[in-house]
């Protein structure tokens, strides 16, 4: 119960991040007992979080590191991950971030065009290096989520196509620089119809048999992450079913002898455990609206404004009668709302507010606009 860590949040000066270490032990200690049944490897995607704490209890874990920037690279590689334990995706790499990932000598790059391949190609025999890449294939497959989260579709901007394939694999020949190791996939995030990954591993399938009959069959195969949380009920289900999650890849994935198969998750191992506590600023009564103005906005948490998202909002300082409010912020922007008509115990100016769910892609998707502080964060042990 958060209510509990009341007196602690009131002796900081809010807007902040109050993150539950011991939840996010337990959460990241299921993820790896769940996976190490199949002997799965599993990447956290830092691109969720990459507060230097976080990234140690990963870390002590043994999980790798799934980075999208240079400068994820570089700040996984300084929280004491191995190079040989991070991957690197994303579709803009620019040469400056190959270059930096090459000198680092990282385990995998996961490449998403031709053009890319090309570049890496040309950049690692000017070092004189060898790169491991992975193809990242749009397998075309809905992850039943919001339409700014789904990246598996043809549609979308990420992955190369299975119609480039054909001639993709006959260029490997003029690349030696480049040793091809895996394939990859990804198709979304906030997936929680796990019907979306039973799709994927029979496209997987589908690919895997596509190259074999060329005479490719690979190390290496990376399932991307996408497992949802529950956003509704963060106490009474804090932890998402990772044992669901991993069984469906161990039944339905053809998985080839000695390959190693990776995901790489990033919300469900981090959501839950992160709060953002807010104060009240003003109670404001419009014509058919009672608003409540926190001093945290989307400058500090986006998700609202950006996807519509859901985080349930809690009153830690007061237990009067329910009453209907909308839940704003104090951005100059009519999107800067966290929740309409929502129902809270009356609410006055000072009482703390906890928006739950908030660990996964809140402090790091946080914006300067109206030349805000940067938001702080303090860990519960
Ligand atoms: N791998 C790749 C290639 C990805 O693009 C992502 C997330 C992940 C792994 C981790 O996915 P997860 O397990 O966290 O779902 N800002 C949005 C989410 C964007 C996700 C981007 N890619 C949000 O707040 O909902």
């Amino acid at each position: 119960m958060l209510k509990e860590q009341l007196s602690v949040f009131e002796q900081h000066t809010t807007p902040f991040y109050a993150y539950d270490l011991g939840l996010l032990r337990q959460t990241l200690d299921l993820a790896r007992a769940e996976a190490s049944k199949y002997g799965y490897h599993v990447h956290y995607a830092l691109k969720a979080n990459a507060n230097a704490p976080i990234l140690a209890e990963v870390l002590e874990r043994g999980f790798g590191a799934d980075c999208v920037s240079g400068n994820e690279v570089r700040r996984a590689l300084e929280a004491g991950f191995g190079p040989e334990q991070v991957v690197f995706a994303g579709v803009g790499k620019s040469d400056a971030e190959i270059n930096f990932a090459l000198q680092s000598n990282i385990f995998c790059f996961n490449c998403e065009s031709v053009q890319e391949l090309e570049v890496i190609q040309e950049l690692a025999a000017t070092q004189g290096k060898t790169a491991q890449v992975a193809l990242r294939i749009n397998p075309n497959v809905d992850a039943y989520t919001h339409k700014y989260i789904t990246t598996g579709l043809e549609e979308n901007k990420f992955g190369i196509n299975v119609w480039e394939l054909e001639g993709l694999v006959l260029r490997f020949a003029e690349w030696p620089n480049l040793r091809l190791i895996g394939l990859h996939f990804h198709i979304g995030s906030q997936i929680t119809d796990l019907r979306a990954f039973e799709n994927l591993c029979v496209r997987v399938n589908e690919i895997q048999r596509w190259f074999e009959d060329r005479g490719l069959v690979f190390p290496h195969l990376n399932v991307g992450g996408g497992l949802g949380v529950d956003y509704r009920a963060p106490e009474e289900n804090p932890i998402a079913d990772f044992a669901a999650y991993f069984k469906i890849f161990d039944l339905l994935l053809e998985k080839r002898p000695g390959q190693q198969v990776h995901f790489e998750l990033g919300r469900a191992l981090v959501a839950p455990s992160g709060n953002l506590i807010s104060k009240v600023l003003y109670l404001k009564h419009g014509q058919k609206t009672n608003f409540v103005i926190l001093d945290a906005g989307m400058t500090e948490l986006m998700r609202p404004a950006l996807y519509q998202a859901y985080h349930k909002i809690e009153n830690l300082s007061s237990d009067l009668p329910e009453k209907t409010y909308d839940v704003v912020g104090p951005i100059c922007e009519s999107t800067d709302c966290f929740a309409k008509g929502y129902i809270l115990p009356e609410t006055k100016r000072g009482d703390l507010v906890a928006i739950r769910t908030a660990g996964a892609y809140g402090e790091v998707m946080v914006s300067e606009y109206n030349l805000r502080d940067k938001v702080k964060a303090i860990y519960l042990s």
